[in-house]
């Protein structure tokens, strides 16, 4: 099944909203009154007060489609960008939240819902994980055994993790919990090795890829060095890559390939006058650096973000240069990132 982004954007809100969840816009990538991070780097940041109980709204379940950026502190993919079929500086996360709601057994029941049934992905190359329990935090021995009843599966597909896969917090302080993974395998037909699991999807389509992580937001670190704090009420945050379901369900095996960014790459190879392989070669590689690059820049400028010496603005600077160089290793001599920030304007 073939989807555009907005298809699935829309399948996913409408799927919420059916379930009673009120669709939220998203916030803002610089989020207002939150010092404690730079850019909204989850769909949770503009909900935090909420999952705390500082805040109080007229709904307990909500859904957003949020602007994301992770290229600062806890979360930071800037390196990844070019060289990796599925990384981003910008992008969208797909979310469901519980706000002292519903718990674990609903938010695993109803990702399985949308992933298998209203899109259709394949149950026999789906993996799930919960949170195998480390320095002193237990195992999440509830999430695996909903997991298990729910599919079906044994231990080699319900599989426990520790704290860098399976624990998550937005940034060094706020609420957190212990989370569960859906992965999906990429690769030709035939037997799937799950003894693979863990190997990161190429280009060439073989390898597992995250789709969707689902946090059972059940505590808050008040500092950092503070011990964990039981939430007032159990909560649940998730959130799904939108660029990487469009990659899964456009039967593409490189995120540069679908909708929302392939335009922007054939903008670049235009520009630069050379064709885009779809590969991982050099060139292909700074065509996918300007057209992440360019998503990021016109967005933040929307915000009132420009480049500049320190904070925001810095950060803003790195990227737009970044992209600038790899113009350069492409042989543009002309300007040309506004070419391609005017692009994402236009889509
Ligand atoms: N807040 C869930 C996630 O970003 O994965």
């Amino acid at each position: 099944m073939s989807q555009t982004a907005s298809d699935i954007r829309k399948a996913f809100l409408d799927f919420f909203a059916a379930r009673e969840h009120r669709v939220v816009e998203s916030g803002p990538l610089v989020p207002p009154n939150d010092p404690s991070l730079m850019f909204a780097n989850a769909g949770m940041v503009q909900f935090k007060d909420l999952f705390t109980g500082k805040e109080a709204r007229d709904y307990k379940r909500a859904t957003s489609a949020q602007k994301c950026i992770r290229i600062s502190g806890k979360h930071n993919d800037l390196e990844a960008v070019g060289p990796s079929p599925r990384h981003h500086t910008f992008f969208e996360m797909l979310g469901n939240f519980s706000f002292g709601d519903y718990f674990k057994e609903e938010a695993i029941v109803y990702a399985w819902e949308f992933l298998t049934g209203t899109l259709g992905l394949p149950k026999d190359r789906l993996v799930c994980t919960y949170f195998g329990g480390e320095d002193g935090i237990p195992a999440d021995t509830e999430a695996r055994d909903l997991w298990k009843k729910l599919t079906g599966f044994g231990d080699d597909r319900v599989i426990g993790l520790g704290k860098a896969d399976n624990f998550w917090q937005a940034g060094d302080t706020g609420p957190c919990g212990p989370s569960s993974e859906i992965h999906i395998y990429q690769g030709g037909s035939g037997d799937i090795d799950f003894g693979s699991f863990g190997d990161e999807q190429t280009p060439e389509g073989v390898g597992w890829m995250e789709l969707w992580n689902l946090v059972f937001m059940q505590y808050d670190r008040p500092s950092k060095d503070a011990e964990l704090q039981p939430l007032p009420k159990p909560s649940i945050d998730t959130g799904a890559g939108l660029e990487r379901l469009a990659c899964v369900l456009q039967g593409k095996t490189n995120n540069y390939d679908i909708d929302l960014l392939r335009e922007l790459v054939e903008c670049a190879a235009e520009i630069s006058g050379k064709p885009y392989g779809h590969t991982m070669a050099p060139d292909d590689v700074s065509m996918s650096v300007i057209a992440d690059h360019s998503r990021l820049t016109a967005f933040l400028i929307s915000e009132g973000i420009l480049p500049d010496r320190d904070g925001r603005p810095y950060v803003l600077r790195r990227v737009m240069r970044r992209a600038i160089r790899h113009g350069h290793r492409l042989g543009i001599e002309q300007s040309f990132l506004h070419r391609v920030a005017l692009k994402v304007a236009e889509l």
